[in-house]
């Protein structure tokens, strides 16, 4: 029998197609542009120097002439690749030594490197979930982590973000599911730069025996007095069980880590399908990273952490005096505010948010945009973020420059939020 249906229709008829040709020919599509030299604070991008309000070099450390020559040096003595997986052939001591150094810095029995963030999340939670249990997650997680969390194929039970009680009526239904419960969030969300509540989040995981995992992303190396990340900020790191992190953010690198027990480090060592079934990293990537920690761990650290949140406060500040609907700080139970790099100006809709990238982008700014399903829907968002390294008078033009587009901008399109 001869099938009707062709696996590549959904490349030829999805529902982005309209919207993509019509971006590409208003050359306004926000994605794939290309940079022409280093990531830093102002870049070269298509032919024009553009301030870089648009990564997760949170700390600046992809310019640093050490982090270069750790990257050069593992270059020069492993060579290019690996051509292996760290199972096999692919293992140096420069991991090893990572490992440990990640270990100690998280305050983890012990770390496993994964060869990207995104195979650390599927590799911890593929192998430690199993069909029977229940894995209970914020609806704002990372991609990375619901992919995670198909691959185990438990049973996924989403909550609301960040509302602890929908967390705890989520954990009463997932106690009768049967199985054991893993409960899985971000520290710092990717788009809105706000902080999971990790107190009551313990509290409610211990209430119902179920074990707790943070993606800390976007907090290794900006949050807490070492930098590591947002429980440690919380002085929690005993009680979150598994913590994964990236290489690709504040550690100027690429790969990624699972740190917690050395037990269930070293099953996911023999077990892990996305830790073992992939080449390991290049040695440069390596190298790089661990010259990155060590900076993050010496008393340059704590100056660089500092810097790069003061830099958010000032972007955020500047941006919600020009008018701009700007996330706020997670304020916490005690009423403390926690900054972090990243500086979302909300838009709402898709276009106008296209709209605005693209006159902010003319006027040489690149951010990153985030449409649904990054966020939800009617809720767009430029996301902006901030490097240790960006000075005043970067950010100050970075200003003038929203400024200047958002008179221009309005009057074509209408008010922005915050500003009917
Ligand atoms: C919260 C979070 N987790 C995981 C990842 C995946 O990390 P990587 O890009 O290193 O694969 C990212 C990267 O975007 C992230 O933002």
């Amino acid at each position: 029998m001869h099938t009707s249906i062709d696996v590549f229709a959904k490349a030829r008829q999805h529902e982005r197609l309209e919207q993509l040709r019509a971006a590409r020919e208003l050359d306004a599509l926000p994605y794939f542009r290309v940079l022409e030299g280093p990531t830093l604070p102002v870049v070269e991008m298509e032919g024009q120097q553009r301030i870089m309000l648009g990564s997760n070099n949170y700390l600046g450390l992809t310019g640093d002439e050490r982090v270069k020559q750790g990257a050069l040096e593992a270059l020069n003595r492993y060579g290019t690749g690996l051509t292996g997986s760290r199972f096999l052939n692919g293992t140096i001591g420069l991991h090893l030594e990572l490992e440990r150094e990640l270990a100690e810095w998280m305050d983890a029995e012990a770390a496993l490197v994964f060869t990207t963030g995104h195979q650390a999340n599927l590799g911890a939670l593929g192998t430690i979930l199993a069909p029977g249990d229940t894995v209970v997650a914020d609806s704002g997680d990372h991609a990375s982590i619901l992919d995670g969390c198909i691959l185990s194929r438990a049973k996924l039970r989403p909550f609301r973000h960040n509302r602890v009680d929908r967390l705890e009526r989520t954990l009463e239904k997932a106690a009768a599911d049967g199985g054991g419960i893993l409960v899985v969030v971000d520290g710092v969300f990717s788009m809105e730069g706000d902080v999971a509540p990790l107190p009551e989040i313990v509290e409610l995981c211990r209430k119902f025996g179920a074990r707790l995992m943070v993606d800390e992303a976007h907090a290794l190396g900006v949050l807490g007095r070492r930098g590591a990340g947002t429980a440690e900020l919380f002085g929690l790191e005993d009680q979150v069980d598994l913590r994964m992190a990236t290489f690709s953010k504040s550690l100027a690198s690429c790969g990624g880590v699972i740190a917690g027990p050395a037990d269930v480090i070293e099953f996911l060592r023999i077990q892990s399908r996305p830790f073992m079934f992939t080449a390991s990293a290049v040695p440069a990537a390596t190298g790089a990273a661990l010259a990155a920690v060590r900076i993050c761990r010496s008393d340059e650290g704590r100056q660089l952490f500092a810097k790069v949140l003061d830099n958010a406060r000032y972007l955020h500040r500047g941006l919600s005096e020009l008018g701009f609907q700007v996330v706020e700080p997670t304020r916490l139970a005690d009423g403390t505010e926690v900054v972090t790099p990243v500086v979302p100006v909300v838009v709402g809709d898709d276009w106008k948010a296209v709209f605005l990238w693209k006159a902010l982008y003319e006027a040489g700014v690149y951010v990153n945009v985030a449409i649904h399903p990054a966020v939800p829907p009617s809720g767009a968002l430029l996301r902006t973020s901030v490097m240790a390294t960006h000075d005043r008078d970067t950010l100050d033009l970075a200003l003038e420059r929203f400024a200047a587009v958002q008179a221009a901008f309005e009057a074509e399109h209408g008010p922005l939020p915050g500003r009917s």
